[in-house]
């Protein structure tokens, strides 16, 4: 029998398989450069501002990502706690994005608007000052580094070569609008803009 021939040659079954999870690999992934749902913005969702970016670098920088997800699944545990499960179109602006896989702290995805701007300084200079059996670090030299507005245009430049619509206008006000504010101020707008496109969707 054929079959039997493959399963005795592990040279020709290896073969075989790599060739059988490829085509199932293009399968599944192909389709997905061409849907819309996967390639166009979700409802509302916007290109990060200035402000935000620089925040979203510093979320990078600090590795917030090791111990947040930014992916709400669809699940009833998640959605209740959380709010709507996440799209793929929230993400369209993410390079790379930061859907993170582990969750000793809450996932991110829809934080923005459920503190106040205090709170989150607060909480981002001593966790503890305000959830104190929280074991997140305190990270205070936010309140202390400027951001360096001298990048701010050339990032987001390199970010439109890959999609991201931002006009002449934004990238030539960038530099301005991260002006003499603090890593804090920009971690905050940042995360303060988390999820809130989502809020106008129905569950
Ligand atoms: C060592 C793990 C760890 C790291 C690293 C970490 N966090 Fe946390 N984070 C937590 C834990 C645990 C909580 C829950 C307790 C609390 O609110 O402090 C939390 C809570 C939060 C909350 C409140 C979420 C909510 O819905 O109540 C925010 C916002 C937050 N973290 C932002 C950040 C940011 C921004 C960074 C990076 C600068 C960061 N965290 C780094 C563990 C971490």
């Amino acid at each position: 029998m054929k079959h039997e021939k493959i399963e005795k040659n592990v040279g020709l079954l290896g073969v075989l398989t790599a060739i059988a999870i490829s085509v199932g690999g293009l399968v599944e992934i192909v389709p997905l450069y061409f849907t819309g749902q996967v390639t166009q913005p979700a409802p509302g969702v916007q290109p990060y501002t200035a402000l935000q970016l620089e925040g979203r670098d510093v979320y990078i920088r600090e590795g917030c990502y090791n111990c947040h997800s930014q992916m709400i699944r669809p699940l009833r545990a998640e959605t209740e706690r959380y709010g709507h499960y996440s799209l793929a179109g929230e993400s369209v602006y993410d390079h790379p994005f930061q859907f993170g896989s582990k969750r000793t702290g809450p996932d991110l995805a829809r934080v923005g608007g459920r503190y106040s701007d205090e709170w989150h300084r607060v909480h981002l200079i001593d966790p503890r000052d305000v959830v104190p059996e929280s074991n997140m670090p305190g990270y205070p030299w936010l309140a202390e580094n400027a951001v360096d507005a001298s990048r701010t245009a050339a990032k987001m430049s390199a970010l439109r070569a890959v999609g991201v619509p931002y006009t002449d206008e934004q990238i030539a006000a960038a530099a301005a609008e991260v002006e003499g504010r603090t890593e804090m101020d920009a971690l905050i707008a940042y995360l303060q803009g988390l999820g809130t496109a989502s809020k106008t969707w129905k569950k």
